[in-house]
């Protein structure tokens, strides 16, 4: 045998070749790399079309998923990491890539079969939550509601009560549904209701705003003096957690207001849905708080120009807002349009001259929106102009344009997604002198 082909004979039974890395297999390299970065979204009840679980479901779309990572397609993820980066950056590094393909190339080879990923992400499927354990307490609406296939969208709101024994401290809380693939979007409050006078019950369950019993709303003012937490869900995003030291506390008794926003359906679609808190036993020494600016929220009437978009236009809105709390630190930063969005950014300047920056989606895709996590402190200090700039596309150029031909749109505060929006929302805690050096501990 030629000292060549020797070396090649001796490489394949090392189950190596020269310049190639050691044998990829699935339950070794591919599996954690889609489990960590595709199944967010692509498991049972979530917002993609298949499941990417088990070796059968990702050997079976081997071409298809080749493609869409080397393309960068999959997974989605839209903010400009030069801008600033994500704690919760859901992209695939050259390495990750480098293997699935690798992977695909080789034949897709099984390797040793290992299920304990498998069977502990089934577990937590089963509780219906995206978090590495069970839920503490899961609120949920009573009966589910039915999703017409009239093809029209709604916006529903649900009242869930609760009283429970004692106050707890919040380490993360998530939306849960059983049926994601209707919503398009849900934002809950937790109005806490101390004053046992106020009956948690005896109003109704169920508004439908885009409907006819949007005056019984009203109903629900009593419960609505002070607010908790208000978080939410968009598809594909992460769950709201915090680091060790930080959260909320669920009060003892009060309602959740959940508000869902159904995209239209061909066929009846049924949905219960609710939120799912994790408690932690641990104190909580820094209290997280959510600020809305923009539509929906804080300084909507400075919008400008007053948002107003005439058909066939691209145009930008900006807001700007001083922060007249403390210095805050950010957790988080929640942008928000609808489908006519095209650029969205959001800094602050301070009296210094200085620029901070907060997110910056370049091309705004309605479908992916994330709530992005901060790796580090993010100072605001009191003072600071927060500015929001929102680029909206409302032309035919535009393949989201909801209308066509384009009509003009309005930011009315209603949350229609024919109807723009302008938001920011924050999660900040106060700030403390040691977070200039503070990496978050994500739990
Ligand atoms: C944020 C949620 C989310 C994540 C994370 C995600 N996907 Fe998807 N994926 C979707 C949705 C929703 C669709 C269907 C809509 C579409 O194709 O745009 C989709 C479609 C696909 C398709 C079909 C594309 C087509 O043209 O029909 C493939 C293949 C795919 N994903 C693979 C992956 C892989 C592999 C990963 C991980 C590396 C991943 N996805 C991560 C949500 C996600």
């Amino acid at each position: 045998m030629p000292n060549s082909l020797r070396f090649l004979f001796f490489c394949s039974l090392l189950g190596y070749l020269p310049g190639r890395a050691q044998s990829v297999t699935f339950y070794q390299h591919v599996q954690p790399i889609v489990h960590a970065n595709c199944t967010p979204c692509h498991r049972p009840g979530e917002a993609a079309p298949f499941s990417l679980i088990t070796y059968d479901d990702v050997a079976k779309r081997a071409k298809f998923i080749k493609k869409v990572v080397s393309s960068r397609y999959m997974p989605p993820w839209k903010a400009d990491d030069h801008y600033n980066s994500f704690a919760n950056k859901r992209s695939l590094s050259e390495q990750d890539i480098h293997t699935l393909v690798t992977w695909i190339d080789a034949g897709v080879p099984k390797g040793k079969v290992k299920l304990e990923a498998e069977k502990a992400l089934t577990e937590r499927l089963n509780a219906g939550t995206a978090y590495k354990r069970k839920p503490d307490l899961t609120l949920r609406m009573k009966e589910a509601f039915v999703q017409k296939g009239d093809t029209k969208e709604r916006f529903v709101m649900f009242k869930i009560p609760f009283e429970l024994a004692q106050r707890a401290n919040v380490e993360a809380i998530e939306f849960t549904s059983n049926n994601k693939k209707v919503i398009h979007h849900a934002n809950y409050a937790i109005h806490p209701v101390e004053d046992a006078a106020i009956d948690l019950y005896n109003t109704v369950d169920m508004v439908d705003l885009s409907g006819t019993s949007q005056a019984d709303y009203y109903q629900w003012v009593k419960y609505k003096k002070e607010m908790t937490y208000y978080g939410g869900w968009i598809p594909g995003a992460s769950l709201e957690t915090y680091p060790t030291d930080m959260g909320w506390e669920m009060p003892k008794r009060g309602i959740v207001l959940l508000t869902v926003h159904f995209g239209p359906s061909s066929q009846d679609a049924e949905s219960i849905n609710g939120v799912n808190i994790f408690f932690k036993s641990t104190p909580i020494k820094r209290k997280v708080k959510v600020i809305s600016l923009g539509s929906g929220g804080i300084g909507e009437k400075d919008i400008t120009p007053p948002f107003m978009l005439f058909a066939n236009e691209v145009k930008t809105f900006t807001l700007r807002i001083g922060n007249n709390q403390p210095d805050v630190s950010l957790l988080y930063a929640w942008p928000h349009m609808h489908q006519l969005g095209k650029e969205f950014k959001a800094y602050a300047t301070t009296a210094a001259g200085d620029t901070i920056r907060l997110v910056h989606v370049s091309e705004w895709d309605f479908r992916w929106q994330e709530i992005y996590r901060y790796r580090k402190p993010v100072l605001l200090p009191r003072g600071a102009v927060v500015h929001v700039e929102g680029t909206y596309d409302n032309t035919a150029n535009n393949p989201m344009n909801p209308n066509d031909p384009p009509q003009m749109v309005l930011s009315e505060g209603n949350m229609r997604s024919d109807q723009e929006m302008l938001t920011l929302m924050l999660m900040y805690v106060v700030r403390e002198e040691n977070d200039d050096t503070l990496t978050y501990d994500w739990q």
